[in-house]
């Protein structure tokens, strides 16, 4: 595996690369969600790039940013360990160079949920996606459903900017914790108590579900389950159309934030 932090060397590296060529954006913390991404993009391409950048322009909170969890050398020894070809984890600078000045604004698609509560979320997820195509332009990239507003807003991107012929849009499933946690770089900020409180989301989740399949408010069904624990502060919880109806949700638990979603309409997820 070649590790590369500039745009420069990234070039060298994939210059002569075979195709196609499968990239998966990380901004690692690596846990078996994304060693279900880098999987797949082992098994259908010829070259993997992974790139490894916790990107400043998507979090809404200086906070959030600073406390992100970051592992950089354990993730290079995972990423080789995962047969990764080239992972490029780039300083902000070389992402966001002195006149940067250009940014993709997502549509309808990224105002609501996830970006009714952080506004400026996916514009950053977008520039910072639509960046990395270019750079390594790959015949496939790979996100994980368990971000399915994201995947919906990466769709748009690729569907408006006239990329989806070149680029397939990998989606896989939400892998989850045997309790049924989602698993999420966050998870490790949860105490015992907060990790038992935040088993309500993927709980509420089902259980909206199934009172959509018995043909009442999935919605109704799933506020109840969390608001049944005065701890956990429910952000939303929402049905929409993403690749599918969804059920979503976005919780706090202690200092954590957590999102979650199900397709009413999968037996499977
Ligand atoms: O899902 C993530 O980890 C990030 O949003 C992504 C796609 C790497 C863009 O920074």
């Amino acid at each position: 595996m070649k590790t590369v932090h500039s745009v420069a060397d990234l070039h060298l590296a994939l210059a002569g690369a075979p195709a196609p060529v499968g990239l998966v954006p990380t901004m690692g913390a690596f846990h078996a969600g994304h060693q279900s991404l880098i999987n797949a993009a082992r098994r259908e391409n010829e070259t993997v790039v992974v790139s490894l950048f916790v990107n400043p322009a998507q979090f809404t909170s200086g906070a959030d940013l600073a406390t992100y969890p970051r592992h950089p050398e354990a993730d290079e020894a995972t990423a080789a360990d995962w047969a990764t070809d080239v992972l490029f984890a780039p300083a902000p600078d070389e992402m966001y160079p002195d006149g940067f000045d250009t940014v993709v604004q997502p549509g309808a698609v990224g105002e609501v949920l996830e970006g009714a509560v952080k506004p400026g979320h996916f514009q950053g997820v977008a520039t910072i996606c639509l960046k990395l195509f270019n750079l390594v332009q790959p015949q496939r990239v790979y996100f994980g459903r368990k971000d399915a507003q994201q995947v919906a807003v990466i769709g748009a991107l690729l569907r408006d900017f006239d990329l989806a012929s070149r680029i397939e849009l990998r989606v896989l499933p939400t892998v989850r914790d045997g309790d049924g946690l989602a698993l999420s770089s966050r998870n490790v900020f949860l105490d015992p108590d907060e990790r038992r409180r935040a088993l309500l989301l993927p709980r509420a989740l089902s259980g909206g579900r199934a009172a959509y399949r018995s043909g009442a408010d999935p919605v109704e069904a799933a506020r109840a389950v969390l608001e049944a624990d005065p701890a956990v502060i429910v952000d939303y919880v929402a049905v929409a159309d993403l690749g599918g109806l969804t059920l979503a949700a976005a919780i706090r638990v202690g200092s954590t934030r957590l999102i979650d979603n199900l397709l009413l309409t999968d037996e499977d997820d």
